[in-house]
């Protein structure tokens, strides 16, 4: 079985995800109200979020490279990461982040051996599913099946978005709408795929709920009719 996916964005009111000033404090405190298992980034969003190239590293303790402790008491979000391309290098300052149990990576057949002995080195855990990319539907149902995960926050830009919407494994939306305008020619909104052919094949919602936040921030949930997508 599949977890429940919920795509969850902050963007401007022109629909762009990045380029404006979002309340990231408010991001992460409404975040950890839906009480998810695990978090999925791609991994374009790590690197951005870290400030570093791929394949780069930053100096790391010893401590890198022992075992880490399970503490089942640990409620905490899995971070799980698409990164089949091994540009990720940072996982001891990943794992740093206050929010997080621990990280799991997903990679693919394509991934580079060497990558595979660097996480190994480091205690990391991953899982190999797909040929050239990611199969993110088998890798979601490993994620119940393996590790409990019934319920997943995808924490991302519209790349990773675009495959789980276009790939039916989304179930639903939620928007922080701010307040400012952006513009700009640039891809950079929730959903990046290839163009439709028609209008008729569009991704249809049913709004769940709406929410006015502080003072002009709309928090949008919205339910994704899988239904009308086949
Ligand atoms: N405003 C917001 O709420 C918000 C939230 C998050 C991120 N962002 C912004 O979004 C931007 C990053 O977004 P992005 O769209 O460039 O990248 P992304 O969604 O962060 O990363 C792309 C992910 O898609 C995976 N992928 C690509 N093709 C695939 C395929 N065919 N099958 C399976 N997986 C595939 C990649 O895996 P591989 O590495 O294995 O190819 C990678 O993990 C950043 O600027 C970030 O700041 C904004």
């Amino acid at each position: 079985m599949l977890p429940w996916v919920i795509l969850y964005n902050a963007m401007s009111l022109d629909g762009r995800i990045t380029g404006f000033d979002a309340d990231v404090e408010l991001y992460y405190e409404l975040a950890s109200k839906l009480d998810v298992d695990a978090v999925l980034m791609g991994s374009n969003t790590v690197l951005m979020g870290f400030g570093v190239k791929p394949g780069e590293t930053l100096e790391e303790s010893e401590e890198a490279f022992k075992p880490r402790a399970e503490d089942p008491d640990d409620h905490r979000p899995l971070l799980v990461v698409p990164d089949s391309k091994g540009r990720i290098r940072i996982w001891s300052e990943i794992l740093k982040m206050p929010y997080i149990k621990d990280v799991l990576v997903l990679c693919s057949r394509s991934t580079p051996i060497e990558y595979l002995n660097f996480l190994d080195e480091r205690y990391i855990s991953y899982l190999v599913v797909g040929y050239q990319h990611v199969d993110l539907e088998n890798a979601l149902e490993e994620l119940n099946t393996e590790f409990g995960v019934k319920k997943i926050r995808v924490d991302s830009g519209g790349t990773l978005n675009g495959i789980l919407l276009r790939e039916g494994l989304a179930d639903e939306v939620h928007l922080l709408i701010h307040p400012e305008l952006v513009g700009g020619i640039t891809p950079n909104s929730i959903f990046q795929a290839p163009d439709l052919k028609d209008e008729y094949h569009t991704i249809k919602l049913q709004l769940a709920s709406m929410e006015k936040i502080k003072v002009d921030i709309i928090y949008l949930k919205y339910k994704i009719l899988n239904e009308v997508l086949k």
